[in-house]
């Protein structure tokens, strides 16, 4: 085929076209464009000089909100002031690359769930602040993000999913059909205190499971947490997930008659033994009530890291071990034994957990806990509702991403459209927009071109979208019922029925 005929060309451009249209998309620059300097700069404005603004700054538009010719004055205060274009401290705005990158990391989560038989669930961001509020002392409960709105109603923005998961299946209540198995991946927001992989607002994705009392959810929990990092290329030598019980801890405090109510504020307590001092936890356990020997008892139970040695200390009878031994030997059916490991001190700084615990770790120890979950058997009449068995965890999108950057495997990902679609004659945009829709309808991408550009700037338009054909309706082929493709990888051209265009 010969390249693009001549008289369909906008006869301005027609003479530098021919050599154009054979350019390989690789000999192409990066197409980049500057944003305008009225959208990051406000002036002060009157109305008076509105007018003039719209002519010199926007090239004749309406800086308004109005479309072109628009002189209505700004709706917004005659004083404008230059705004902060970052996003509030700790939260994150998600550029085109950004979000890509999300994307990607969510449709691995995704797919997990659905490997696993998990149906998808979201809740609203804004909840009932009674919702987070427990009596353990967590930490969550400090950086609630919380208000009273318009109607004097205390609201908070979520920190965790879980609380809203347990408040639906309440709501739901017996038209539910258990076991259920559900998935989410929402907005957090906590008001943390700033570190690598920890933000103020993060995205967390959520495996629970309701109505399984045996260790076998965990079993099948921790597999796809494990399916999800071996997906996106995370080994067992990079991550691991330390487990553990609090069953553990609720047989040490049995032997010394310790209150059943005391349990989650004790857990929250040995839950910062790594972020502050030794004594001041001793101090803490104390001060609720809890004997010296006691704590000696509980601070050697929590340095154990052998099942066997657990074993020893706690006799073979409890359920602790029981829990633990079965999760282990499931882990080996499973096939991700070399991804676990018993360590007595995982306790979790949430106050509902009951039974097993497990947080995912990189195994350099630069980063912050990857994911995290347990046993949950007790959180719903925690709510007024009856119980049910229940496990699940929490992984957040920031750690992963750190983690990924570590080891070189955050994917490359770039805008990719099947087609850039455009003309070189005004009167045929009409044209190029049914081009377009007959593309579009049948499931390929276009990148339209919405103004009368040369294309020179077309193609470089095309090798920043990486677009695969460029199609060019021109007069001449129109009038025949045809288009121009070009296969930009090749360089291959040829003209074309509308009606053949796949
Ligand atoms: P969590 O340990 O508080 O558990 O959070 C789970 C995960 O969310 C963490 O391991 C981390 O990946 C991520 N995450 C938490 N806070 C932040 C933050 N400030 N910035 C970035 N990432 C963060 C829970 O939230 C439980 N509700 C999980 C669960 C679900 N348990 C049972 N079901």
């Amino acid at each position: 085929m010969p390249p693009l005929p001549s008289p369909l060309l906008n006869p301005r451009l027609s003479s530098s076209l021919k050599p154009l249209l054979l350019l390989s998309q690789s000999s192409l620059a990066p197409w980049k464009f500057q944003i305008p300097k009225q959208l990051v700069s406000v002036k002060r404005r009157t109305s008076s000089c509105l007018a003039s603004n719209q002519s010199s700054d926007n090239g004749g538009r309406s800086g308004g909100g109005g479309r072109y010719g628009a002189l209505s004055p700004s709706p917004l205060a005659d004083e404008v002031h230059r705004i902060d274009v970052n996003p509030p401290k700790g939260t994150r705005d998600f550029p085109p690359e950004d979000m890509r990158l999300r994307n990607w990391l969510f449709n691995h989560f995704r797919e997990v769930s659905r490997c696993f038989g998990f149906e998808e669930v979201d809740y609203p961001v804004l909840e009932s602040e009674a919702l987070f509020i427990r009596k353990a002392g967590e930490e969550i409960r400090d950086q609630l993000y919380c208000f009273e709105d318009q109607g004097n109603r205390r609201v908070a923005l979520r920190p965790e999913l879980t609380p809203s998961l347990a408040r639906l299946v309440i709501q739901k209540g017996k038209s539910l059909s258990l076991p259920l198995k559900w998935f989410a991946i929402g907005q957090c927001w906590r008001y943390e205190r700033m570190t690598r992989g920890r933000r103020r607002e993060h995205y967390q994705w959520n495996m629970d499971i309701l109505g399984v009392p045996e260790v076998t959810a965990e079993a099948e929990l921790i597999a796809s947490i494990v399916a999800f990092f071996k997906r996106i290329g995370i080994t067992e030598l990079d991550v691991g997930l330390k487990v553990s019980s609090r069953k553990v801890l609720q047989e040490v405090l049995g032997c010394y008659s310790v209150p059943e109510n005391l349990f989650g504020k004790v857990c929250i307590i040995i839950d910062k033994i790594e972020k502050i001092p030794v004594d001041e936890i001793k101090r803490e356990l104390n001060a609720t009530g809890l004997s010296e020997e006691a704590i000696e008892e509980l601070l050697q139970v929590l340095s154990i890291k052998s099942l066997t040695k657990l074993e020893e200390i706690l006799g073979v009878a409890g359920e602790a071990i029981a829990d633990l031994k079965q999760l282990f030997s499931l882990a080996e059916k499973f096939g991700y034994s070399d991804w676990i490991q018993f360590d007595a001190s995982v306790v979790r700084g949430l106050a509902y957990y009951t039974g097993i615990v497990f947080e995912g770790f990189d195994r350099e120890g630069k980063l912050r806990a990857i994911c995290g979950g347990g046993r949950y058997d007790r959180l719903l009449s925690t709510f007024g509702g009856d119980d049910v068995p229940a496990c699940g965890f929490g992984f957040g999108d920031a750690v992963i991403v750190e983690l990924l950057k570590e080891k070189g495997l955050v994917p490359e990902l770039s805008i990719e459209v099947n087609n850039i679609v455009c003309t070189l004659d005004c009167d045929l945009q009409g044209a190029a927009a049914t081009v377009a829709t007959k593309l579009r309808e049948k499931g390929q991408s276009v990148d339209l071109v919405l103004e009368s550009k040369p294309l020179k700037w077309v193609f470089k338009r095309a090798a920043r979208t990486n677009a695969q054909r460029l199609i060019l309706v021109g007069n001449t082929e129109w009038q025949k019922g045809m288009v121009v493709v070009k296969v930009l990888s090749s360089g291959e051209q040829y003209e074309i029925k509308l009606d053949e265009l796949e």
